[in-house]
């Protein structure tokens, strides 16, 4: 068989397993992996580093306007470009419905706005506005479409959808095979902790932490797994932050509820202590739900060993920190006027690969699940995140022994900083391809603006999530059946 191009002496690394082997590429799929492979018109020495699936960036604000009307920092250009430093091949950002919109007018103007991606991509929905023609007429023709996975917000004035709503989004996600994921903080004890906050003229960033406890994230993922049961649909729990909302969500998985799961970069690495920085700094620290505490960050760290969360993805919300972005509403802003999110898609796999692999904290094979196979599997991507003859060329050949530290130009974004700035990485993605074309070689960009195509997503496998069975509504089934 004639190759374009060989991979040839590395070690293939896979969500499963790790062996001596080349791997060979005829356009833009993988055709062949086997102990060595002669010939290729172009042969990439591999040099007994790392070969594994590029990365999928699950979670990503790109292009979207935030709960309060500002835009992220980063284009599909720059987001992406960023993405592919970081060793992604590609990636899943957010379509954001505003209220009175209709779900085709979101995609139209997504679609836009990511035609200069320079890698793979599909898009979440962000659905606020539950109307009868967004749940009967917009989101069906998105699945059909291949747009099968959509968020929504237990908080946020302008994105909370309420009980109800998210009852009837989980009932048509669930009969078009399609994923709801849930933001899930609890919206009345924010505002109660809001007011609260302001009565005693507590406004510094630092009281953002504060303002959203633990609590509100512990009861919203509680009450989203359970409204998910009765509609019995899967839900996926995003940037999952305390040890007792990734508890609820080990314990539904452990029942047999097809339940899904991240964490980030950000609650692992970073605690509240950075948010009480001198002035305003502590304003680049400001993301909900916020930043916790050691102990926590402990207590994720063994979720993330021991298979509660599916993926580590780096809710990447670039606002620069400036009037354009966290400094909106002026450079001594209360934190609640404050865009919230934090930037990190150049930093999430090598951050992982660092504290995770080399940290001794996860094995090689988790790290490809987190970063790349868990995610292709449950949003749908089935020619993504795995090393084997017919799937995309989406390939990442690791260094696992250069020593760096972070820095803002690294990041290849359009911020002007890192929360993660001088902390010290080893291991990194050397070569990046996306669907066999360059797109990283060794520091420089050799992606294209626009080389990105849009990925159809198909539906969601839970396979190994067998559900769990509500007595009511199988007493009504039972009546109806008999009636
Ligand atoms: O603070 C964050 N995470 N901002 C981005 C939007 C969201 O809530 O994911
Ligand atoms: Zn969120
Ligand atoms: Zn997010």
């Amino acid at each position: 068989m004639e190759f374009d191009t060989v991979i040839h002496g590395g070690t293939i690394v896979t969500a499963s397993e790790q062996y001596r082997g080349d791997l060979g590429i005829s356009g833009e799929r993988i055709v062949a992996v086997a102990e060595r492979l002669d010939g290729g018109m172009r042969r990439i020495d591999a040099g007994g580093r790392l070969v594994m699936p590029g990365g999928i960036e699950a979670h990503a604000h790109i292009a979207q306007e935030s709960a309060s009307g500002i835009m992220t920092a980063d284009d599909y250009l720059s987001g992406s470009i960023s993405a592919a430093f970081g060793g992604n091949s590609s990636f899943i950002p957010f379509a954001a419905q505003h209220r009175g919109q209709t779900i085709d007018n979101v995609i139209a103007t997504y679609d836009a706005r990511a035609k200069t991606s320079i890698i793979d991509y599909s898009y979440h929905l962000i659905v606020s506005d539950p109307t009868e023609e967004t749940l009967n007429v917009g989101l069906p023709r998105a699945f059909a479409r291949g747009i099968t996975s959509l968020k929504v917000f237990t908080t946020y004035d302008l994105l909370n959808i309420g009980d109800a709503g998210m009852l009837d989004i989980l009932g048509v996600a669930r009969d078009h095979g399609a994923l709801t994921m849930v933001h899930a903080e609890n919206h009345a004890m924010i505002a109660w902790m809001n007011r609260e906050l302001a009565a005693r003229g507590m406004t510094a960033p630092k009281y953002h932490a504060i303002s959203r406890p633990e609590l509100a994230e512990e009861e919203a993922i509680n009450r989203a797994i359970l409204l998910a049961r009765l509609a019995n649909a899967p839900l996926f729990v995003v940037h999952v932050s305390t040890e007792a909302g990734a508890r609820h969500v080990q314990r539904a998985r452990a029942e047999g509820a097809p339940i899904f799961a991240e964490t980030c970069p950000q609650y692992l690495a970073l605690t509240r202590d950075d948010l009480d920085r001198p002035g305003m700094e502590g304003a680049k620290y400001i993301c909900s739900p916020p930043l916790r505490d050691a102990g926590t960050q402990d207590a994720l760290w063994r979720h993330v060993q021991t298979g509660t969360f599916d993926s580590v993805s780096s809710d990447h919300a670039p606002y620069r920190f400036d009037e354009t972005g966290k400094l909106m509403n002026g450079s001594n802003a209360p934190y609640s006027k404050i865009a919230n999110g934090l930037p990190g898609i150049a930093v999430r796999l090598p951050w992982l690969f660092s504290q995770g692999v080399i940290g001794g904290r996860i094995t090689p094979q988790q790290f490809v699940a987190f970063g790349a196979t868990n995610a292709a599997r449950i949003f749908g991507m089935t020619r993504k995140g795995r090393i084997a003859p017919g799937m995309d060329a989406d390939i990442a050949i690791w260094n696992p022994e250069t020593i760096r530290r972070v820095t803002l130009k690294d990041q290849h974004d359009k911020m002007d900083f890192t929360p993660f700035e001088g902390f010290e990485l080893t291991g990194e993605p050397e070569i990046v391809m996306t669907r066999g074309a360059l797109i990283v070689e060794h520091g420089k960009l050799r992606g294209k603006n626009g080389q990105g195509r849009f990925v159809a997503r198909g539906r969601l496998d839970v396979t190994g999530h067998p559900g769990v069975p509500v007595k009511e509504v199988a007493l009504m089934k039972t009546d109806e059946a008999n009636s």
